[in-house]
């Protein structure tokens, strides 16, 4: 089933009303052509965590399609379903072992069919996401290829007698792997279990356009694309362990040629370190490639030398990096998001976890949908849930967490000082199982779950928010709901007030005759913007109840004029 598609040209940029300390007016191109899912927003599932249906610990299928209510009452328009394919589970199923299957401990094919159809039939479409960049050591494409030198399969990957640069892994180590068995050395940015493909070969690519048309000819709606930006790569460049590589364009209008084109579909590619001219020329409509990207920008400024090191962040740097991207991407689309798997949960990060939990989870919300782009919410930000903050190492599961507690340990960090670390930036915060109700277990399985709970689960849950209209769930179907019914929140122009300010985030989006106006106080203090001629603004969306003329700790408003 394929849901409405509309297309029409957007207006060029108009003038209007400018406030005092604006700083820029971002237009919209004129050749952007609306697509559906402009005024969409993803939801993503990390089945691992969602909902377990059989009792083993493990979220799976059944668990997902038996708590589809939860995704239509919130409204979210598009589903994506991080990886559910045969693998070790090395990285969690990121290490992929059959393209075309689904992984027992997930469920089976049939599960996923039905999971598309009772998404279709609620109005949903599914997003798979695609690790194509590598493939598990256990894919047979890689046991082929490591068999022998002379393998059919062996330029499927990158094998060298020496290593060519002495790239680090991006989960600790070498990124070169002897194999004793034929004595070479084959890449892998990520795990030694998750060798990278080669691009360059022809049946590589052909291969990826086979599997990816075999999943749309069964009904998903579209790709999110792991870390699609590395694909291609310069083994000559000290960096190039990022991609970026010469060939990363060509890729992608090929896929686009062979399977995105002429298809309603939705592609989103992850794409760490890209500056936002590339992502633009990832984007533009008129290059055939993505239609959005994942950028990492605005998740790194909290970070120094490396993503364990915690650093100060003021507002104004995090504004002024939003507002970069909204000007940049030209004719392309941003992708929104503060959450999803890798990343911790922003109500920790950014906001305030203890006394203000709900109201700076509803306002960083705000901000963040107010933007022009698409907005993606990862399970459990809806409920406002916390980093789980583990305390004993016992508790961490994720390889890259461990490799690195071990490998600074081995350096001579102090282990306590490395646990403090792993504390706020692991990525196991938000691998924590869904709080759905203050059962045991928070109401994800009827097992021993595969990770511990977060520990709030007794108050901060799905069943205490669902029928409480000054909750974090609320104040998401809310924000959606304003999406889907105001088009300038899909296509305002946007205009960024008060740069310098440093509790109060606000802008403008202005959209034909319509003009709203974001404002927030990002800080626990009461704050009165400086914001003349709105006093007559009609309020479509707060936080808090009974809004006054004071913005009260972490209270947002969305007015319209
Ligand atoms: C990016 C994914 O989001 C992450 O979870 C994974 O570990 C790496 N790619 C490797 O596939």
């Amino acid at each position: 089933m394929r849901l409405p598609y509309r297309q029409r040209p957007l207006p060029g940029c108009r003038g209007g009303p400018h406030l005092d300390g604006r700083t820029s007016c971002v237009c919209q191109d004129p050749r952007v052509i609306q697509q559906w899912w402009h005024s969409a927003v993803v939801y993503q599932v990390w089945p691992r965590s969602f909902a377990d249906s059989n009792g083993d610990g493990v979220g799976d299928l059944r668990g997902l399609i038996g708590k589809l209510d939860h995704l239509s009452d919130l409204g979210v328009d598009v589903v994506w379903l991080s990886p559910v394919y045969p693998s070790p589970q090395v990285d969690n199923g990121y290490d992929i072992s059959d393209y075309q299957d689904v992984d027992p401990l997930f469920g089976t094919l049939a599960d996923l069919d039905e999971l598309i159809a009772c998404l279709h039939a609620r109005g949903m479409r599914l997003v798979l996401d695609v690790v194509v960049n590598h493939t598990s050591d256990q894919h047979p494409w890689f046991v082929e290829s490591r068999s022998s030198r002379t393998s059919p399969k062996r330029h499927w990957y990158f094998w060298c007698d020496q290593p060519p640069n002495d790239w680090t892994s991006l989960f600790a180590g070498p990124a070169w792997q002897l194999d004793e068995a034929t004595g070479e050395y084959y890449l892998h940015t990520f795990a030694r279990e998750q060798p990278d493909l080669r691009w360059e070969e022809p049946q590589v690519r052909a291969a990826v356009v086979d599997l990816l048309r075999w999943w749309l000819d069964r009904g998903v709606d579209g790709f999110r694309l792991d870390v699609i930006s590395m694909i291609s790569k310069d083994l000559d460049k000290p960096e190039g362990i990022l991609g970026f590589g010469p060939d990363l364009h060509d890729h992608l209008h090929e896929l686009h040629r062979e399977v995105f084109a002429g298809r309603d579909l939705i592609t989103v590619g992850e794409t760490p370190g890209t500056s936002v001219e590339q992502a633009r020329l990832l984007t533009e409509p008129e290059r055939r490639e993505l239609d959005m990207v994942f950028e990492f920008e605005h998740v790194s400024l909290d970070r120094g030398v490396s993503k364990w090191d915690v650093v100060p962040l003021t507002l104004p740097t995090l504004k002024r990096c939003f507002e970069t991207w909204q000007d940049g991407i030209g004719s392309g689309w941003n992708s929104l998001y503060w959450d999803n798997h890798d990343q911790p949960r922003v109500v920790s990060r950014f906001g305030d976890d203890g006394e203000h939990r709900v109201a700076s989870a509803s306002t960083l919300a705000t901000v963040l949908h107010l933007h022009r782009g698409t907005p993606f919410i990862y399970q459990g930000e809806e409920l406002g849930m916390a980093d789980a903050r583990f305390t004993s190492l016992s508790d961490y599961r994720d390889l890259e967490s461990l490799n690195h507690y071990a490998e600074a340990v081995a350096r001579g960090q102090p282990p306590e000082q490395v646990l403090a670390a792993l504390q706020r930036t692991s990525r196991d915060n938000a691998r924590t199982p869904v709080q759905w109700d203050s059962s045991q277990h928070a109401g994800f399985t009827a097992g021993t779950p595969w990770i511990p709970v977060g520990s709030a689960a007794g108050t901060v849950n799905a069943a205490a928010q669902r029928n409480d209209p000054h909750s974090v769930l609320a104040h998401y179907r809310r924000l959606i709901r304003l999406r889907h019914e105001v088009p300038a929140v899909a296509y305002g122009d946007f205009t960024l007030l008060l740069p310098e300010d440093e509790r109060v985030w606000a802008f403008t989006r202005h959209y034909e005759q319509v003009e709203l106006l974001v404002v927030a106080n990002l800080s626990a203090q009461h704050v009165v913007p400086a914001l003349d001629g709105w006093q007559d603004g009609e309020l479509l969306l707060g936080n808090l109840p009974e809004p006054g003329p004071v913005l009260r700790p972490w209270e947002s408003r969305v007015l319209r004029r």
